[in-house]
């Protein structure tokens, strides 16, 4: 039991590495909030997880959903043990077809909308707090059609780093996991035809010293690890997992 009397609050929490990371965190005692954008599928996600867990719907890219969550985990549990900054999105897009437009998509939802999330939730948390925050192998590796998915995590890996600076007084760490290529619904959402996918996923795979791309528990422990007191010692660090893709 890990994160036993824990509270830990999870954005991206409906689907893929953040569903797998809730289901982890409550099965290592803690009482998990779940926030997402979709009503059906933060109920479905809450029928998966079980248990203790406190479902809040929040468009990311609003910042008065945001407020309006922590708030509500605020009145619910008084205090914030953990914060698993997780919700991600991107589209595949060239340089010639990225617009403004679209680059406000990728910056209010996985930069904002991840800044506002830990700005808005820290005044709750205590010495020993723990903000884990996903990356990605895009802030290391260039891939054609995502450079506004690649900024943004890049963005974000330097958010740990001086959020990691001004948090440590207050014995709060700040962390990254970034994931290599994980098997999540994350793929079919880039504008992608099946052909075109098929084709992405077999390049990064043959890319992948391990071969195969990774699953979302394998993301999940590596969050737990990053949440919990065994990375005690551990602030403004980004671990990678992703079989080696960014490392030979
Ligand atoms: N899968 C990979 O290979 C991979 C690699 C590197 C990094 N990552 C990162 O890992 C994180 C999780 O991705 P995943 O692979 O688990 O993808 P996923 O299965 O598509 O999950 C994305 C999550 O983000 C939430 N989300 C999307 N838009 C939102 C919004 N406007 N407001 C609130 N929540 C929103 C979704 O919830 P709702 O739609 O229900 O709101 C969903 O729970 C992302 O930050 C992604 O960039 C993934």
């Amino acid at each position: 039991m890990k994160l036993k009397n824990k509270v830990a609050l999870i954005t991206g929490g409906t689907s893929g590495i953040g569903l797998e990371t809730a289901k982890l965190f409550r099965a290592e005692g803690a009482s998990v909030i779940v926030l997402g954008s979709n009503a059906e599928r933060l109920a479905a996600a809450g029928k998966e997880i079980g248990g203790d867990v406190l479902l809040l719907s929040a468009d990311l890219r609003k910042p008065a959903d945001i407020e309006r969550a922590i708030e509500a985990a605020r009145a619910s549990f008084g205090r914030i043990d953990v914060v698993f900054a997780n919700a991600g999105a991107g589209k595949v897009a060239p340089l010639e077809a990225v617009t403004p437009e679209l680059i406000d998509e990728h910056f209010s939802l996985n930069f904002t909308g991840l800044f506002l999330t830990v700005q808005k939730a820290v005044p709750f948390m205590q010495n020993g707090g723990s903000v884990v925050v996903t990356t990605s192998f895009l802030d290391t590796v260039g891939m054609p059609g995502l450079s506004l998915l690649a900024a943004t995590k890049a963005a974000v890996r330097s958010l740990v780093r001086t959020l990691g600076a001004e948090l440590a007084p207050r014995g709060i760490r700040v962390n990254a996991v970034s994931p290599g290529a994980i098997t999540t619904p994350f793929y079919g959402k880039l504008g992608l035809t099946d052909e075109q996918l098929a084709a992405t996923a077999a390049a990064i795979q043959a890319r992948v010293p391990l071969q195969r791309f990774g699953e979302s528990i394998e993301i999940a422990r590596s969050a737990l690890f990053l949440a919990s007191d065994d990375s005690s010692y551990t602030t403004g660090v980004e671990l990678v997992v992703d079989g080696g893709l960014t490392q030979f």
